[in-house]
């Protein structure tokens, strides 16, 4: 753990996830064992999922206080129940701080996650069967933003724009403003969606506005991926350019698993009627709570040095696996994420075989189609990768090459169980001199043995073990 970020990032007291287990859960020993068992895997394998962070104590103890007890549909000084004088307070706290820290002239932080996020917004700008035009999403969009399986789909006329060819030099696949242009003068869309969840360039929302301007459609910017990043300073901000702009606080923004929604202040009334009565029952006043204190985190000097550090992060390890013969998507990376190319480094490799195995060494990250892929989103020819994690454990530039280093030789030698095995045994090392969480070993009743998890599909708690029936 990186003693510069201590403040803000995830160093827990000796054993208090532990406590935490056993003083909540006391009496319910399965759960327990579950919650250790999942503390472990945190804690002895290298999260790369793009879109998970190491939350702080603080935003922890706050999403587990007794806010889960109080019922408080409305919004501050509105309810519908009595006894909401604290948690009006609550909210308007988590208000006014994301407003603040975003400079948004307002702030609805009921939505449970980024997905209802998404939805309110549309239902704030659009009517059901408009027309919206955002990104493909098998070029880095999300399913919010039109897949015919989600009900935004199913509910608005979707067209989709995607980004320009690959090109050798690696200036290509970024978005492509010019079909954006193209299509919203064609389609006459009544809004524009910017955002992605695969993306690894800055995303300049100024182009967005002007072409939205020019059709008069509205202009949303869905900030789930970078709202850590611009919160910080290291990327643009949408707040001020986009009609509305909707994020997580789970990803690098580093809070409670959640959404939120900014808005222009003549959008407030909208946005908040779409998420209640709109869309949602009861706000979760616990983690609203919660995301008062990641706000507050974000806030603090601290975070600005941990953005910039994920990005430098991402950076050295996309430049590291380049090296170890993967083509990344883009050419690069400019925030926390970036996509791998497999087929460079192995024709015959899918993003789920790359997924598994590395699954079993140890590293976490998850498959993702390449733009153009020739294989089906299930299968893949790429994996997502992402540094937010990773730098909250305090990890630098040359973890990451250790990292990428790992990430080959579990690849190349996919079918070579003793190598991973040695593999998942530096794996933990490398996990216990950046541990997330230290300290926190289970209690009396926590699992026996080692505490971490063995590879995916073995029957228990339990090593990697010559012969575990690895993925061919
Ligand atoms: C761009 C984008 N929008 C929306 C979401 C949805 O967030 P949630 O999973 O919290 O519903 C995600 C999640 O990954 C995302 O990447």
């Amino acid at each position: 753990m990186n003693t510069t970020l201590g403040a803000v990032t995830t160093a827990l007291s000796k054993g208090s996830l532990a406590a935490f287990a056993s003083g909540v859960l006391a009496s319910d020993p399965e759960v327990r064992r579950l919650l250790d068992d999942e503390v472990a895997r945190q804690r002895t394998t290298i999260q790369l999922i793009a879109s998970e962070n190491f939350t702080s104590e603080a935003v922890m103890a706050a999403s587990a206080s007794v806010l889960t007890n109080k019922y408080a549909e409305g919004y501050p000084g509105k309810r519908y129940y009595g006894g909401n004088a604290v948690a009006d307070r609550v909210e308007d706290l988590a208000r006014s701080r994301a407003a603040s820290l975003f400079g948004a002239e307002h702030a609805n932080v009921q939505p449970h996650a980024g997905a209802p996020a998404n939805l309110a917004a549309y239902m704030a700008l659009v009517e059901p069967g408009d027309t919206i035009l955002a990104m493909r999403l098998d070029q880095g969009g999300h399913l919010t933003h039109g897949s015919p399986v989600s009900v935004t789909g199913k509910t608005y006329r979707f067209v989709a724009y995607g980004v320009t060819p690959a090109r050798q030099d690696g200036s290509g696949e970024r978005i492509d403003l010019d079909l954006v242009r193209d299509l919203a003068r064609r389609e006459r869309p009544q809004l524009i969606v910017a955002g992605t969840t695969a993306y690894s360039r800055i995303i300049d929302p100024v182009p967005f506005r002007e072409i939205a301007d020019e059709v008069g459609a509205r202009f949303m910017f869905d900030a789930a991926h970078p709202a850590g990043l611009i919160a910080a300073g290291e990327h643009p901000s949408p707040v001020g350019v986009a009609d509305i702009v909707t994020f997580t606080t789970h990803k690098t923004l580093r809070g409670p698993r959640g959404g939120a929604i900014l808005a222009r202040a003549d959008l407030a009334r909208a946005v908040d009627a779409a998420v209640f009565p709109g869309l949602q029952g009861g706000p979760l006043e616990h983690v609203i709570a919660a995301k008062a204190v990641a706000f507050g985190e974000a806030a603090l000097p601290e975070f600005k040095d941990y953005a910039k550090q994920v990005r430098a992060n991402a950076a050295a390890l996309a430049a590291a696996l380049s090296d170890e013969g993967f083509r990344i998507v883009a050419g690069g990376t400019d925030n926390h994420l970036m996509l791998v190319d497999l087929r460079d480094f192995d024709a015959d490799l899918t993003g789920k075989t790359a997924q598994d195995t590395l699954d079993r060494a140890g590293i976490t990250c998850n498959r993702n189609q390449i733009p153009d892929d020739p294989r089906p989103p299930f299968v893949t020819s790429g994996l997502r990768l992402g540094t937010a994690a990773e730098t909250t454990a305090g990890m630098r530039e040359p973890e990451m090459a250790t990292v990428a280093l790992l990430i080959k030789r579990v690849l190349r030698d996919r079918e070579n169980e003793d190598a991973l095995v040695a593999i998942r045994q530096e794996v933990r090392e490398l996990c216990a001199a950046f541990d997330p969480y230290p300290g926190s070993d289970p209690g009396p009743l926590g699992n026996p043995g080692p505490g971490d998890p063995g590879p995916l599909g073995a029957s228990g708690p339990g090593d990697l073990r010559p012969g575990d029936g690895l993925p061919k």
